[in-house]
């Protein structure tokens, strides 16, 4: 972690310092964060919990009242939208299962480690999957929950995720207005929920003709994740970005195809698993 003065530094510690009473007081007690235990006691541990609440500091330019104030409105929105159990218990379409692919790459370049690809051209003519917002709210975020899952808090080479959207296949003239409804909804809980946790976004096989797409969607996105984002028409320039992607279609180094590459189980954290028992017991109570 790194301070770029004392008033940084100060407003992270009453973070710290403030977090059990804004816990009890205004997150209804939900001390967990992306599957961490956030304070003190039993599955706590201190370097992850302050890497997390880093985040939020660092999300918020060390602005106190305002890091405060999205730290709890994210453990609300856990504690209701319940994010590992999206990630961890629940089935999705199949459909959509089959688009989203995991990698995780240690040889490669700090914080392109983990990468999460969604092969959203393949769904350009299934849109039947945006039909529901919730149905795909939950296995995008699902999805998300899982690449972080695959991320290391103690290492600050892993604790951000890179993103690839191949949009190979993709051809159309207006956009369907409920994947404009599905992005725009994915687009905001991520600025909101899941701040400093994007390394870059590539999008790829990007037709010329589509640009126009981008300007629709770049209304929605924030100034500073505009800054991580790259967009190649040529999906196999995605090599020169990421090395240990696959050869084929993405002009990585690795001969493995990127379905041998996705990594389908992801361990929930100690945490989770214990949350989940604790759900289990009361539903059975
Ligand atoms: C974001 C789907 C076409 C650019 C998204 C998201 C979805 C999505 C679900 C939410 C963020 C995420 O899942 O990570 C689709 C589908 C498309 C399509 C189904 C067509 C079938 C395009 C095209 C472009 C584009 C042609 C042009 C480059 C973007 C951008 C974002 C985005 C810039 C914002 C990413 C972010 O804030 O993380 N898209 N998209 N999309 N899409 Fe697309």
């Amino acid at each position: 972690m790194q301070f770029a003065n004392d008033l940084e530094r100060k407003a992270f510690d009453k973070l710290v310092k403030n977090l059990p009473t804004l816990i009890e007081q205004k997150c209804h007690g939900h001390d967990e964060l992306y599957g961490h235990k956030l304070l003190p006691g039993e599955y706590y541990e201190e370097t992850i919990a302050h890497a997390l609440v880093y985040k939020f500091c660092k999300a918020y330019k060390f602005e106190y009242e305002a890091a405060a104030s999205a730290l709890c409105s994210t453990l609300n929105w856990r504690k209701e939208f319940d994010p590992l159990s999206a990630a961890f218990s629940e089935r999705h379409d199949e459909t959509l299962t089959k688009i989203g692919v995991l990698t995780k790459y240690p040889e490669e370049q700090a914080n392109r480690k983990v990468v999460t690809w969604n092969l959203y051209g393949t769904l350009a003519k299934q849109t039947h999957v945006f039909k529901d917002i919730n149905k795909f709210l939950r296995y995008r975020i699902g999805l998300m929950e899982r690449s972080i899952g695959l991320l290391d808090f103690d290492d600050e080479s892993n604790n951000y995720v890179a993103q690839v959207h191949d949009y190979d296949g993709v051809s159309m003239w207006r956009m369907d207005p409920q994947i404009k409804k599905c992005t725009k909804q994915v687009i905001a809980v991520f600025q909101e929920h899941y701040p400093e946790l994007l390394s870059a976004k590539f999008f790829i096989n990007v037709p010329s003709l589509l640009t126009w797409v981008y300007d629709v969607v770049m209304k929605f996105v924030s100034e500073d994740t505009r800054k991580k984002f790259v967009v190649l028409n040529d999906g196999t320039k995605l090599g020169q970005y990421l090395p240990s992607a696959p050869s084929i279609l993405y002009g990585g180094k690795s001969k493995e195809t990127l379905q041998a590459q996705n990594v389908l189980e992801v361990r929930p954290t100690d945490y989770t698993l214990h949350l989940f028992q604790q759900k289990v017991s009361a539903d059975v109570e």
